[in-house]
């Protein structure tokens, strides 16, 4: 793969995020799990350019992140869709999920990605804050959180970016 700079990346997000949909991973050698989302996004914060990622806590991912510094976000092309839809619809906690989708990971010296991702985005946590019932404003968000489990959203510094070449 090659690395870009995030200024150089030439594509809507949303599409890669919503559409597309990204593997969020993390962990190390030893131990590591990745699971899917479909809303998250990029943007400049702090003058840095940075990712914008919502875990439910009671994915086993959630674990992983919170115990590291850094993360991958990964975009596989829609080739991918069952891949990811496998990684978005099983725990890890209960599969092995780079073994039952043929995902091969691979180790960045921050954290792992898969092999056949045609993008990366290495991510640093720089800020994390539990969404929460008072600070709705839309009453129409609370359809997504009957069990009260608020998104934790991780602003993280977008340190490197791969593409393929
Ligand atoms: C298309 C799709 C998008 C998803 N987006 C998110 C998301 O943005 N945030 C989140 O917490 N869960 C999201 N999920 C749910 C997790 O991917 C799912 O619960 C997964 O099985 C968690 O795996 P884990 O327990 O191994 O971490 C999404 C699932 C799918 C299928």
């Amino acid at each position: 793969m090659k690395e870009i700079t995030a200024f150089e990346l030439n594509e809507n997000i949303l599409n890669t995020v919503g559409r597309e949909w990204m593997l969020v991973t993390a962990g190390n050698e030893e131990k590591f799990n990745t699971m899917t989302v479909s809303w998250g996004g990029m943007g400049i914060l702090w003058n840095k350019p940075v990712a914008f990622t919502f875990i439910r806590p009671q994915r086993y991912t959630y674990e992983f992140i919170e115990n590291g510094d850094y993360f991958t976000m990964s975009a596989y092309g829609h080739d991918y869709g069952n891949a990811l839809k496998f990684c978005g619809t099983n725990s890890g906690r209960d599969t092995d999920k780079a073994r039952e989708t043929g995902l091969i990971p691979v180790f960045d010296e921050k954290a792992p990605y898969f092999k056949q991702a045609r993008l990366v985005l290495v991510c640093r946590k720089m800020y994390s804050q539990d969404l929460n019932d008072e600070s709705i404003i839309d009453e129409s968000i609370k359809a997504n959180y009957h069990g009260n489990d608020y998104h934790r959203m991780y602003v993280s510094e977008i340190v490197k970016v791969l593409v393929n070449d």
